[in-house]
């Protein structure tokens, strides 16, 4: 039995217990914080609160390790596909082969959208961003299936399977309407990954035959984007989620949340930082003395992360991976040597030793998506896709702990009361 946690305050002395996960990790619950003392407590950007207790991926940022539902992402990375990942990190279990079959044949059976959301895409404007046609889209489909509305955990395993497999339908068709080429339609011959492939690049007169080593590298991303715990975008669908909103309204609030550049849009900051560099003919010191430099607004996108302090295990991987693929590719990407040597130079500089600041997953995703012909704007597109799985697990979980409402308080700093004046005797 571990201690309570003492606090002294105001004279008089209060306990709180103390919770303690199955990694040994130590929180003090302090959910009786206000009742018994007046007091809340304040945290900027949340560094320090747990919002929730959640058994689905573990992280510990000092050691670099990252687990989903106890499995290592080096071992899911290596072995398993996205299908198999998601099934995991929703379910809690390996799926069996008859499981596997079953989810896959349900993925299939849900890969078409229903022929009025495809007239959505025609509302957009081409220049329309694909982030924001995503997040649209998805809500937009609970319209057409209004069960989903009903939050009726029997049918879950439906709607968890519809959203899955229709957001990369979705991805794929932004994509298309946004270079003015005919939308293409899902095939079920196809694996999820290379049906994704067939939707993004087959054209009327030439189907795509998607190279195996794409849709395994293809298959890796996602599998190393499918959770990552209390993130901002997953935060944000738990938060959504605890208002008892849908699947498809909470997983739309995801992908909101993760377009910023500080989250998912990083991979698509980096690529624009390392074109930057290459087409100006920057000299890495200077651009790395102009990021340690708090005037220049300027940040090493790719770098850092609230919670590794060490190398992200998501980003050796990745870095392994693209070397790997375009050498397959033969491709010669400049970028890939620019990404190499700022990492290089900044590994060495005790600006980014002193503030343990390593490449984050975003750092080498976008060089192995370029290389498979992704164009920059659907990047964070892709990490929608593959974080799709983490948000209807934690979604799932949050209704299985028929969780409160999440309603954090504030301390208020504004006027205190005054006198309403009327407009024509205000100064
Ligand atoms: N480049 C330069 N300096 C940085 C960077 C960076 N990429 N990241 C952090 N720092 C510095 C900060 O200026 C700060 O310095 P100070 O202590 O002298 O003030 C210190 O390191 C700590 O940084 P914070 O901003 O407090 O760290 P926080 O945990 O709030 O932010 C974040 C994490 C947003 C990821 C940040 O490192 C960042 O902006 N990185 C670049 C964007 C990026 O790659 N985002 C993707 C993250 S991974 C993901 O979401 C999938």
């Amino acid at each position: 039995m571990t201690e309570p946690a003492k606090l002294q305050l105001d004279g008089k002395s209060f306990e709180f217990p103390v919770i303690v996960g199955s990694e040994d990790e130590h929180a003090i619950d302090i959910s009786a914080l206000r009742s018994k003392t007046g007091y809340i407590t304040l945290d900027d950007g949340y560094g320090n609160t747990g919002s929730c207790e959640s058994a689905i991926t573990f992280i510990d940022g000092e050691k670099g390790i990252l687990r989903y539902r106890g499995i290592p992402i080096e071992q899911l990375a290596e072995h398993s596909t996205f299908v198999e990942t998601a099934w995991l990190l929703i379910w809690g279990e390996l799926p069996t082969k008859a499981q596997l079959a079953r989810f896959s044949d349900l993925l299939t059976s849900h890969e078409m959208l229903h022929e009025g959301l495809y007239r959505h895409f025609d509302g957009f404007p081409p220049s329309g961003h694909p982030m924001a046609i995503l997040s649209a889209m998805i809500n937009a489909v609970s319209c057409y299936h209004p069960d989903i509305l009903l939050n009726d955990m029997h049918n879950f395993d439906d709607s968890a399977a519809r959203l899955l497999s229709k957001v990369r339908t979705i991805a794929a068709a932004a994509f298309k309407t946004s270079i003015g080429q005919p939308i293409v339609y899902p095939k079920p011959k196809f694996d999820y990954c290379s049906n994704f492939m067939h939707m993004m690049f087959s054209i009327p007169f030439k189907e795509c035959e998607p190279d195996p080593d794409v849709v395994r590298a293809l298959n890796q991303i996602f599998i190393l984007h499918a959770d990552h715990e209390q993130n901002c975008s997953t935060s944000t669908v738990r938060m959504v989620a605890s208002s008892g909103a849908n699947l498809f309204a909470s997983c739309s609030a995801g992908v909101c949340a993760l377009w910023g550049p500080l989250h998912g849009g990083a991979n698509a900051a980096v690529l624009d930082m390392l074109e930057h560099i290459h087409v100006n003919k920057i000299d890495l010191k200077d651009y790395v003395a102009k990021v340690k430099d708090k005037t220049s607004g300027i940040r090493l996108m790719g770098f850092g992360h609230r919670v590794y302090k060490n190398y992200d295990p998501r980003a050796k991987i990745l870095k392994a991976a693209a070397d790997k693929i375009l050498d397959k590719l033969k491709v010669n990407d400049p970028l890939l040597a620019i990404a190499r040597q700022l990492e290089e130079a900044a590994l060495k500089d005790s600006y980014f030793k002193d503030r343990n600041l390593y490449p984050n997953v975003d750092f080498y995703s976008g060089i192995i998506m370029r290389a498979i012909g992704l164009p920059v704007n659907m990047f964070t597109v892709l990490f929608a896709i593959g974080r799709m799985p983490g948000w209807i697990a934690h979604w799932k979980e949050m209704h299985d702990q028929k969780s409160r409402i999440q309603r954090p308080r504030q301390v208020y700093t504004g006027y205190q009361p005054r006198d309403y004046v009327a407009v024509d005797k205000r100064g």
